[in-house]
């Protein structure tokens, strides 16, 4: 296991929605870059744009060239487009990607619980299991996802605890969506668990077009990753970095970062929890 540094770097991306008609060789730049700049990625889910095994071959084979720091990752909505994420889950894995369904895994000191997560709308407004057996099934899909998430992060022992989601835990970074379809792009049962303990950040996807940072109820930092939307607020640097204090004194392993929070000037998005 690599040694445990004071100082680790999450860099944290979304939706590459790699496709068949993607050009070879297009993401090496993009994963040379997070190379250089982090110690571990974290990928949001809609990894492959139609969930074809094939899809995922060639993402597996682009990652391989050039990205050279352990890789954990959850799978979106279009990874299961195909019926095959199973698949693509073993293609992920020989290329060294843990991807996290329920699961948890720790690297370099912090612990990561990850699950795709679900639909169903946000607060007050959100979809109830009231009526017809289709409505009731779809809502507790995304209750039956906060549980695995709740069981995920009770299996990790770390100091620091991330969340890694496809779809959104809170309304505020899918703010910027049309609002009809904020039902669609997250549910705010998935954030129940994360305030039920320590979580230092949450990363999710799925949102293109929403805000990039939020906080739960409980004022956890929440990241929208979606690569779409890193490149419209950093382009020169498309995808988000925090860096985690890890063995911090006790009194600092408070929920949500206690510790400080910077943002860098020139709008590359560092934060340091
Ligand atoms: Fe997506
Ligand atoms: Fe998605």
């Amino acid at each position: 296991m690599p040694p445990v540094k004071d100082l680790v770097r999450i860099a944290a991306l979304g939706d590459l929605h790699y496709s068949r008609n993607a050009a070879v060789g297009g993401l090496q730049p993009l994963f040379s870059q997070i190379t250089e700049s982090a110690d571990i990625l974290a990928l949001c889910g809609d990894l492959t744009d139609y969930g074809l095994p094939e899809e995922a071959r060639a993402l597996a084979r682009e990652m391989a060239s050039s990205l050279k720091i352990p890789t954990v990752a959850v799978l979106g909505n279009h990874d299961y487009e195909s019926g095959q994420q199973q698949e693509l889950q073993k293609i992920f894995a020989d290329a060294g990607v843990t991807t996290l369904d329920g699961d948890s895994t720790e690297l370099l000191g912090i612990g990561f619980a990850g699950v795709k997560g679900f639909a169903g709308g946000f607060g007050r407004r959100a979809l109830g299991p009231w009526g017809e057996d289709i409505i009731k099934k779809f809502v507790h899909e995304a209750l039956d996802e906060a549980l695995k998430l709740e069981a995920s992060l009770a299996r990790l022992r770390t100091d620091r605890l991330v969340v890694l989601l496809h779809y959104a835990p809170v309304q505020q970074t899918v703010e910027g969506e049309p609002l009809e379809i904020y039902p669609f792009l997250g549910c705010s049962r998935l954030e129940e668990p994360i305030g039920r303990f320590p979580v230092s950040a949450v990363f999710h996807g799925h949102a293109h077009h929403g805000r990039p940072e939020g906080l739960t109820a409980k004022g956890v930092p929440v990241y929208n990753v979606s690569l779409c939307l890193m490149r419209t607020v950093s382009p020169e640097r498309p995808f988000r970095i925090v860096e985690f204090e890890v063995h911090p004194p006790a009194h600092e392993c408070a929920p949500h970062a206690s510790g400080e929070r910077r943002v860098s000037g020139d709008r590359r998005s560092v934060e340091r929890i």
